[in-house]
């Protein structure tokens, strides 16, 4: 027990290669078979295959680039700027070229009820859940060409690099590309993740979902040819326990990793996002006429809950908690008139949902003081959405840090601040992710760039962590 204990600790994968190694004794399983679960499982049990086999994980960058610049090209805007929103004409060309990426790399393709599309790579042991990874290739306007595609089309790549080693995964590997990461067309992030982990809540409020020019989600999923004769988007909905784990590629949209000059970030958990949504009315007035002890000035309610806001998250003296308000409208909008409605739309994030949960209470509690104060009216406090942060599975970091270093790579842990198609996977499946760095931590604009070699390195560890998870 002692000694099987110390062996977990040094090397997590070591137990599976054991179980493994008694496991195909058993079976009679082909002794090449067993090589190559020995080369991937990180443990050189008699020889030294391992260095080996790692040099055999070589990343096809000119094909990998090319394919970046390629879809970059299916987009609303020019160059170097992207735009694609979903179900649009470019957005399905882009999915099609998708497609036949996972179909040059022998995926078995399909596709659900949105548009969410799986690449399977059937393992030895296909009734096993599989191991997924994925991403999204939507881009919000004038955007860039890596956020999430370096995850969708570095994946691909990931699942190519492991073909050509000679790797056979025990588990079935499975690319994903999520619909409709961005709220940029419906107003709903992460759509496809989202349902897929089964939120009945958004598969109810889709039916009555349109967009700003009042098509309908159906009628534009539909368009897209998707959603055929499906009210009920239920069908998306996957079971728990469907994938043993998740892993995500992704640049990292923050500068630390550039700067730090590390290759690799693993992280650890997915801030928890929430957004609300107030309204104040006021009288309005003639900005001359009204003088100030008659005012019920709605905009300047809306500027004493904005700094409400500061001051609560500040208060949670974690660095951690986070709070902006980005959208604050007055109307009418005239220089000479008194706001007469103001509109605010404020998102709080933590890693600890607590905590999160205490600062909307607080501003939920200043909201309704300013308004009393004020005496104008609090219209509406609408928590649109408060999702729970999500951990990392220990399971996979391991894995991910196994696979740093096995290929030498320096790595980190770090926190999402930014969230992403795993936070909703989390809830059907042991998760975790994997940044890259990016010039300046730019993105969501044209100047978002990640080098090949960083792009590389992220490919290299995703497709080593899928290989161990795969062995799992
Ligand atoms: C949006 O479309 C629906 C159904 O087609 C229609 O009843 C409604 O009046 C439209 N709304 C607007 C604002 O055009
Ligand atoms: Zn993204």
């Amino acid at each position: 027990m002692a000694l099987r204990f110390s062996l977990l600790v040094l090397s997590p994968l070591l137990l599976l290669c054991c179980c493994h190694g008694i496991k195909a004794h058993k079976d009679g399983e082909d002794p090449t078979t067993i090589k190559t679960m020995q080369d991937f499982s990180g443990y050189p049990i008699q020889e030294p295959h391992f260095p080996n086999s790692l040099s055999l994980l070589s990343v096809d960058t000119l094909s990998l680039q090319k394919q970046i610049d390629e879809l970059s090209t299916f987009s609303d805007t020019p160059a170097p700027s992207v735009t694609r929103i979903l179900y649009s004409e470019k957005d399905v060309l882009a999915r099609s070229f998708i497609k036949n990426l996972m179909g040059f790399a022998g995926l078995s393709v399909r596709e659900d009820a949105v548009g969410n599309i799986f690449g399977r790579w059937d393992g030895y042991e296909p009734e096993l859940a599989a191991v997924s990874t994925g991403s999204h290739i939507d881009a919000i306007p004038y955007s860039g060409k890596y956020d999430g595609v370096v995850g969708v089309l570095g994946a691909i790549e990931a699942i190519n690099v492991l073909q050509r080693s000679g790797f056979k995964p025990k588990r079935s590997l499975e690319v994903i590309m999520f619909t409709s990461e961005e709220p940029t067309r419906f107003g709903i992030s992460c759509l496809g993740s989202r349902l897929m982990a089964g939120s009945e809540a958004l598969e109810k409020a889709l039916k009555k979902t349109v967009d700003s020019k009042n098509i309908s989600f159906l009628d534009a999923a539909r368009s897209a040819g998707y959603a055929k004769g499906e009210e009920d988007l239920s069908s998306v909905f996957l079971k728990k326990g469907i994938y043993s784990a998740f892993v995500e590629l992704h640049i990292e949209q923050g500068p630390i990793l550039e700067e730090e000059g590390i290759s690799i970030g693993i992280v650890t958990a997915i801030a928890a996002p929430a957004s609300i949504k107030v309204d104040f009315e006021g009288n309005g007035g003639h900005a001359g006429a009204v003088l100030m002890p008659n005012r019920n000035d709605a905009g300047l309610a809306a500027a004493e809950l904005a700094l409400a806001v500061e001051k609560h998250v500040l208060d949670s003296e974690s660095i951690d908690t986070v709070g902006t308000v980005g959208i604050l409208e007055l109307h009418p909008g005239a220089i000479n008139s008194i706001p007469s409605k103001s509109h605010l739309e404020i998102d709080t994030r933590d890693i600890d949902e607590d905590r999160r949960n205490t600062v909307i209470e607080k501003i939920h509690h200043s909201a309704l003081a300013i308004a009393q104060k004020r005496d104008v009216k609090l219209s509406e406090f609408k928590i649109v959405n408060q999702d729970p942060p999500a951990l990392s599975h220990d399971s996979i970091i391991k894995a991910m840090e196994a696979s740093s270093q096995e290929l030498n790579l320096a790595h980190k842990l770090m926190i999402s601040r930014a969230y992403h198609d795993s936070l909703f996977m989390a809830r059907i499946s042991p998760m975790g992710m994997i940044f890259i760095p990016c010039y300046k931590g730019y993105s969501h604009k044209p100047e978002e760039f990640s080098s090949n070699e960083d792009i590389a390195n992220g490919v290299k560890v995703l497709a080593l962590t899928l290989a161990k998870l795969s062995l799992y």
